[in-house]
């Protein structure tokens, strides 16, 4: 029993060591990987220290190191050890966190990390929090809530008597919305075509005009859906602006705010999440900005009620909730779940205020830096403002553009991908990971300037 355990604590040292300073390329793909843990389903047991010993030898060349310095794929936090450490020991724990019957310590963390949570981000205090596995969920839980209150205001219990009959519910949303936003209209039977899509401006930012037209052309029960940090460009809505014409309107406000959402906790780009406060719902990540460990997101609903009746499971077997206690499972959808609370509270109490507000600035400041390094090279764009920590840039056109993106992940120093932003390709680069610094940013810099200069000397 000890043994299973210090074995896959060292393992995990040694491998956490190692992706300070290792390349960002797994030596082994998916194909290799497959043929590496292939085998007959096994007939008999085997000794548990053994297995973990056989799993770190299997699984460490397909490994990609997303906790390095220098990756930079998609929008991914660095796992900080102590949001690891504090995850280990809810594995470790074996809990339930579903009611707080079940386990007192697991939904107390919850309500306590709530609290830091709406205090970091400066929202309402009385809102309640659902610790989901991401923002994906966040965003489902988030529009469930806000279903079945619109509904609910004209006399339709959706909950109860489902969409079938119900009056119509109208959805706004900004052209540039993330793709699991559409993705939870869809588990929501709103259907993800059946919507309402506002024109937005060059980086991505709902329009407002267009926002308030939309608004206007719809009658009955309204969801608008804006976000705080938009997936390629990093940009905000402009929320102080927008939030006011939909609640003018008695629209429910939901703000997907994945990693944007943290720009609040950090005084020097707090200005771009301004108005978030005055939405009805938002969804973040802790697995992104907060260095918690996957599966880590947070549904947050202003209106506790409404977010508790689009979720709450009941049954005469779990306890009833008296005033001043909270079941966790009362926000998310799962019954059984994961003591998600533990790794938030630990890596809050990790950083604190000021270590966030550090982290979040530096790394936007490393982002404006790394944008200009690469600006000033000839043949290269960076097509977005750098207003958070998101980067996209084109070299030349779309042909030495996705040979740059080939040549920089063949290399493997530093790991980035592509996307398509206004029909043309693009670099994506997120300054996200905990531990970059000034070195790393300059040697992803000449790293992805290096690619780009191989890929023109190849003509
Ligand atoms: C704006 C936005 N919304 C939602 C998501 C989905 O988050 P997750 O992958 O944690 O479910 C992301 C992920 O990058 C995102 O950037």
């Amino acid at each position: 029993m000890h043994e299973v355990l210090r074995r896959a604590a060292a393992h995990a040292e040694a491998y956490r060591a190692h992706s300070a300073i290792a390349e960002a390329a797994p030596a082994r793909n998916y194909a290799g990987s497959l043929a590496a843990f292939d085998a007959p389903l096994p007939q008999t047991g085997s000794d548990p220290a053994q297995v973990i010993d056989d799993l770190e030898r299997l699984a460490l060349p397909g490994l990609r190191n997303m906790t390095g310095p220098r990756f930079f794929g998609w929008v991914i936090g660095a796992s900080h050890p102590a949001g690891v450490a504090a995850d280990w020991m809810v594995s470790a724990w074996g809990q339930n966190a579903g009611n707080h019957v079940a386990s007192p310590s697991s939904a107390a963390v919850e309500t306590v990390a709530m609290r830091w949570l709406l205090d970091l981000f400066d929202l309402p205090r009385e809102a309640s929090v659902g610790f989901v596995t991401g923002a994906t969920m966040a965003n489902f839980v988030c529009l469930a809530a806000a279903r079945g209150e619109m509904l609910r205001r004209v006399g339709w219990d959706v909950e109860a008597q489902g969409l079938f009959g119900a009056p119509e519910l109208h959805v706004i949303l900004g052209a540039d919305a993330h793709s699991t936003v559409f993705s939870a209209l869809q588990y929501l039977g709103l259907g993800h075509d059946r919507v309402r899509r506002v024109a937005t401006g060059a980086q991505g930012q709902v329009l407002p005009e267009a926002f308030a037209a939309a608004l206007a052309d719809v009658t009955g029960p309204a969801l608008a859906i804006l976000q705080s940090g938009q997936i390629n460009t990093g940009a905000c809505d402009p929320l102080d602006a927008l939030i006011p014409l939909a609640r003018a309107r008695g629209a429910w406000v939901h703000v997907d705010g994945a990693f944007g959402l943290w720009a609040r906790a950090c005084p020097e780009v707090a200005a771009q999440a301004a108005g978030a406060e005055l939405a009805d719902s938002w969804a973040c990540d802790g697995h992104k900005w907060l260095q918690t460990p996957y599966d880590c997101g947070y549904a947050i609903v202003r209106d506790a009620a409404a977010h508790a009746r689009a979720m709450t499971i009941a049954a005469s077997y779990l306890p009833v909730v008296e005033a001043g206690e909270r079941d966790p499972s009362h926000y998310v959808p799962e019954l059984s779940r994961r003591a998600r609370g533990f790794a938030t509270w630990a890596m809050i109490r990790t950083l604190g205020r000021d270590g966030i507000a550090e982290m979040i600035a530096r790394h936007c400041r490393l982002a404006r830096r790394m944008a200009a390094t690469l600006a000033a090279e000839p043949g290269v764009v960076v097509v977005n403002q750098v207003v958070l920590n998101q980067i996209i840039v084109r070299f030349g056109d779309d042909a030495g553009t996705r040979a740059t993106i080939r040549r920089v992940q063949e290399d493997g120093i530093i790991f980035a991908g592509g996307a398509t932003w206004r029909g043309q390709w693009v670099m994506r680069l997120s300054v996200i990971s905990g531990g970059i610094d000034d070195a790393e940013a300059d040697k992803s810099a000449a790293a992805i300037l290096s690619a780009w200069r191989a890929v023109q000397a190849a003509g």
